[in-house]
């Protein structure tokens, strides 16, 4: 058993993703907006998302992710430490979806209780990458085992499917995704370097407004329904394009390496204009910086996860590799997490 401040080394035990089974596509928004599939794929890159259904929720489908991390890591429920999940979608603020989360799993006969930490976090799409850095180095300390990390996003709820709606409802999807961190006793597995990062005088560059009082000052209230997320999207893109390939850069240089040694990017899916000039900026081959945004669209904190487990599953990611996850998204929020598998 490791000591309190025995230093560990840190390991991907197990990944795991879900997705609604319902799917929208750019041809079902043509008829419900005024858009285009041809102006939706150039400006975003995305062709379809997947959508919940109207009894599903972010407790429902994390459900699904922590069971199937449970099965993959061999890790217990009694042997979990801590649950993160990162969502901005949570039906209710009180108490956390990731203890509801808990109390499902002790219902169920194959997993039963735990009582293992749990918490939500709101760090909207940066979400599971800034939990991957916290539960790093909780157990990267000693004091923790296993850390169950899971992001999961149900954003279609906060978007409007009409015109005045397009500029968001065209980019979200739903859907969640996880990892099980676990200590290994080869201490140079774990992170590298990482970033947690925030610019919160840019808030009101994307934003859910519940109440009057939540507009900022000069922003009309009368362009969508409160419940409908606001976005400046020329604003974000501005800040993205220039912040994603900043935090490339960033990360390498805290590690002392450069992008060839990183064998994949697993970037947010936020837009593929994005992803492109982060690319071409560092010279990172297409196979090096894997894309998923045509098929989920961008699922916010659940983006990252779900492609780290689609790579996970396929093979193209494997233990050795060096994997650098990036996110930006609402606070505005950006991070980082450069593995050593
Ligand atoms: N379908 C068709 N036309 C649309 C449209 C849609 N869904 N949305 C906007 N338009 C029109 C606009 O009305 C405008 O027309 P006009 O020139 O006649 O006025 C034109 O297309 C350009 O609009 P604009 O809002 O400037 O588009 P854009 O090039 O900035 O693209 C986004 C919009 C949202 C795709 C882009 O700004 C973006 O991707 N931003 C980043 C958003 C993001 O990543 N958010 C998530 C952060 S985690």
């Amino acid at each position: 058993m490791p000591g309190p401040t025995t230093p560990m080394g840190v390991r991907i035990a197990a990944t795991a993703h879900y997705l609604p089974e319902r799917i929208l596509s750019n041809a079902d928004l043509e008829k419900v907006m005024d858009t285009s599939d041809d102006w939706i794929v150039q400006r975003t890159g995305v062709r379809e998302r997947h959508v919940c259904a109207d009894a599903e929720s972010v407790r429902e489908m994390s459900t699904n992710v922590l069971k199937d991390l449970f099965r993959q890591s061999g890790v217990k429920p009694a042997e979990l430490d801590l649950l993160i999940l990162a969502t901005v979608g949570s039906w209710m603020s009180c108490p956390s979806t990731a203890c509801q989360i808990l109390g499902d799993l002790a219902a169920d006969p194959e997993f039963g209780p735990t009582n293992a930490g749990a918490f939500d976090m709101t760090v909207a799409c940066s979400g599971f990458v800034y939990g991957m850095n916290i539960a790093h180095d909780l157990i990267r300390g000693g004091a923790y085992k296993n850390i169950a990390v899971i992001g999961t996003e149900h954003l279609t709820q906060y978007v409007e499917y009409s015109t005045r709606g397009r500029g968001t409802a065209i980019l979200f999807g739903d859907g969640a995704g996880g990892a099980m961190l676990s200590p290994t006793g080869d201490t140079s597995k774990g992170l590298l370097a990482q970033s947690m990062r925030s610019d919160g005088a840019k808030w009101t560059d994307l934003y859910i407004p519940r109440h009057d009082r939540d507009f900022p000052e000069g922003d009309d209230h009368s362009i969508l329904p409160l419940g409908i997320m606001r976005m400046n999207g020329r604003s974000v893109f501005r800040f993205a394009v220039g912040t994603f390939s900043d935090l490339i850069g960033e990360t390498l240089e805290k590690a002392g390496l450069t992008a060839d040694d990183v064998d994949q990017f697993v970037c947010h899916q936020s837009n593929v204009r994005i992803l492109e000039a982060a690319r071409e900026r560092f010279g990172i081959p297409p196979e090096k910086m894997a894309v998923n945004i045509d098929r989920v669209g961008n699922t916010s904190a659940a983006s990252v996860p779900i492609l780290l487990g689609e790579l996970w599953r396929d093979g193209t990611i494997k233990e050795g590799d060096r994997v650098m996850l990036v996110a930006f998204g609402a606070g505005l929020t950006w991070s980082s997490s450069l593995w050593q598998l």
